[in-house]
């Protein structure tokens, strides 16, 4: 099949399914997800892109005064995602598009957010790549999907539910789209894996380029030496990174080193 063919099917796979989404997807943010949707929502700012919209259960979740922007390629999953954002009286745009190739331009967005879709996506790794393109240097990239599980048992379950799940609605579960942040330079800020590490939740920020942040912490504070007893590379970057923003950064850049340790990869 080829991939224009496969993109249809699943695009008319979420169409036919639009209207009992809610109502599945209910159960699992109950169950498993864990509050995952404020998590990610609560640190959306600014000018806001959310990949894969779905029917707009985040849209709730936002903090006021984010100006969002939602794609999703399922015009039944947006229509209802517009009727929501009507009855919340949210000025959403929000508009058909694909993940894997984002009409925006470089760097347009503050924060971009993408919720249990990059399971559902065929190419994430190229979702990823985009949503770090579209995003500004120095913004926040912040993810929540379900992923390949720590134990074992678990994993080899997750294996054979995809025989089913991928051909039937393309739908895979054991991905780790976290790895795809770091390997484009992201610093993670923070980090969670939850219910045997199936749930994972990521923020992470893009890099700025070499020169905007030699400019940016100036010749006093590249001379420091490296601080005492936080020989961690990734904790100092992230420590680094959030030395412009606020003392509460700092202490969320710090946090994410001791949730990887106990997190399996
Ligand atoms: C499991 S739903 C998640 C919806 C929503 N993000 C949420 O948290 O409830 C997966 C969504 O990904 C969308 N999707 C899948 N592939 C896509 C692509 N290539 N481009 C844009 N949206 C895509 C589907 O249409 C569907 O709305």
């Amino acid at each position: 099949m080829t991939q224009e063919r496969r993109q249809q099917r699943l695009r008319r796979y979420w169409d036919k399914h639009a209207d009992s989404y809610d109502r599945q997807m209910g159960f699992f943010d109950r169950h498993l997800f864990a509050g995952s949707r404020d998590w990610v929502c609560s640190l959306a700012a600014g000018q806001v892109l959310e990949v894969a919209v779905g029917t707009g259960l985040n849209l709730a979740h936002y903090p006021a005064g984010v100006r969002l922007t939602g794609i999703d390629h399922s015009p039944e999953m947006l229509r209802i995602a517009s009727d929501r954002a009507g009855q919340l009286g949210l000025a959403a745009d929000l508009r058909q598009g694909d993940a894997q190739a984002l009409e925006f331009g470089d760097a347009s967005f503050d924060t971009v957010v993408c919720t249990f879709s990059l399971c559902a996506i065929p190419d994430d790794r190229a979702a990823v790549a985009e949503m770090a393109r579209v995003l500004r240097p120095g913004g926040l990239l912040l993810l929540a999907d379900h992923v390949e599980a720590v134990p074992w048992p678990a994993r080899a379950a997750q294996a054979l539910i995809e025989l089913i799940s991928v051909p039937v609605q393309g739908e895979y579960l054991r991905r780790r789209p976290a790895r795809h942040a770091q390997a484009l330079g992201f610093t993670i800020e923070a980090h969670d894996r939850l219910k045997l590490g199936i749930v994972e939740r990521l923020a992470a920020r893009k890099p700025q380029p070499a020169r905007a942040r030699d400019d940016r912490r100036g010749p006093a504070l590249a001379c420091q030496p490296a601080p005492a007893g936080v020989p961690h590379r990734a904790t100092i970057a992230a420590i680094m990174s959030a030395a412009s923003t606020s003392p509460a950064a700092i202490m969320d850049a710090r946090r994410p080193r001791e949730v990887l340790r106990g997190s399996s990869r």
